[in-house]
């Protein structure tokens, strides 16, 4: 059994309870996808496509209509625990150091929460050290806020990572970033996935991320999304920017960049 499996799911968010002409907004039908351990995948596709609500509902935040979702050969029918998330938008809390930030799902999950106010010098070390590995030593101390964009967002990979989660959900998490940092990150996330071996999906609209990162790229259909196209990303690990310039991946870029465009058209 592969460690993710999405079979032929339909998701539709009712948009107003109780209003009964309401047929609400079918986000995605029949989707379907498979992943097995330790892979690393992107998903793109045209924006409102339904690429968010799919990662929602592996993440077991929301349900499918229909269809069956497993991760780890278990159904998901309730938010998993072994996730760890980042998004474009989520903030740091201002009111606490950065290291305090990164902790945060120590506080919560088991079964580090039992553990956590036994042993915080021992934790603490822990996020110094991962803080570190993306190039943050010595901003444990620092506010969120004294931090740039690019270092608020290699601290939020930190805290989605701390717990050494089976499964790392992305959802555009440099979206926000200028081109040079965003591309720092791309190499920041590959460190970290080849030293962690977990599981990673990403979403993500830029093309070039997509390939740069991922083992396999699934191309998803205008809304309502359903998996429309994957594809093998060859290159050998550590990826390096200068990959991006070859014929093949020039070549590849474009012709996703194709099939998203026929899928947006295709909608009109
Ligand atoms: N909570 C919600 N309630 C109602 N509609 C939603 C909600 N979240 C998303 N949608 C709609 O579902 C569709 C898919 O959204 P989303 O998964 O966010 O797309 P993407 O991430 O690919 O841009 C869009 O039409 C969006 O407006
Ligand atoms: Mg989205």
């Amino acid at each position: 059994m592969a460690f993710i499996e999405i079979d032929e799911i339909d998701l539709t968010y009712r948009n107003s309870a109780g209003d009964e002409d309401d047929s609400g907004t079918l986000a995605l039908q029949g989707a379907s996808l498979t992943m097995e351990r330790g892979d690393f995948i992107s998903l793109v596709g045209p924006s409102g496509c339904g690429k968010s609500t799919l990662l929602k509902v592996v993440a077991g935040l929301i349900r499918a209509n229909k269809g069956h979702v497993s991760v780890a050969g278990q159904t998901v029918d309730q938010p998993l625990k072994i996730v760890g998330m980042a998004f474009q938008n989520a903030t740091l809390l201002p009111w606490r150091s950065t290291r305090e930030n990164v902790l945060l799902p120590m506080e919560i999950v088991e079964p580090h929460r039992r553990q956590f106010r036994r042993d915080k010098s021992k934790y603490e070390a822990m996020a110094d050290d991962l803080l570190a590995t993306v190039g943050l030593e010595g901003f444990g101390d620092r506010a969120p806020w004294q931090l740039s964009g690019g270092m608020q967002q290699r601290a939020q990979l930190c805290r989605a990572l701390v717990h050494e989660p089976d499964l790392l959900l992305l959802d555009e998490p440099f979206g926000a970033l200028d081109a040079f940092t965003r591309e720092e990150l791309w190499d920041v996330l590959q460190t970290l996935y080849m030293k962690r071996a977990c599981t990673v999906m990403l979403v993500t609209h830029d093309l070039r991320e997509a390939v740069y990162l991922a083992d396999k790229v699934y191309v998803m259909s205008a809304r309502p999304g359903r998996v429309i196209l994957e594809r093998d990303i060859e290159l050998e690990r550590p990826r390096k920017l200068e990959h991006m310039y070859q014929r093949e991946t020039v070549e590849l870029v474009q012709e996703l960049r194709h099939h998203i465009n026929i899928a947006r058209t295709d909608d009109e």
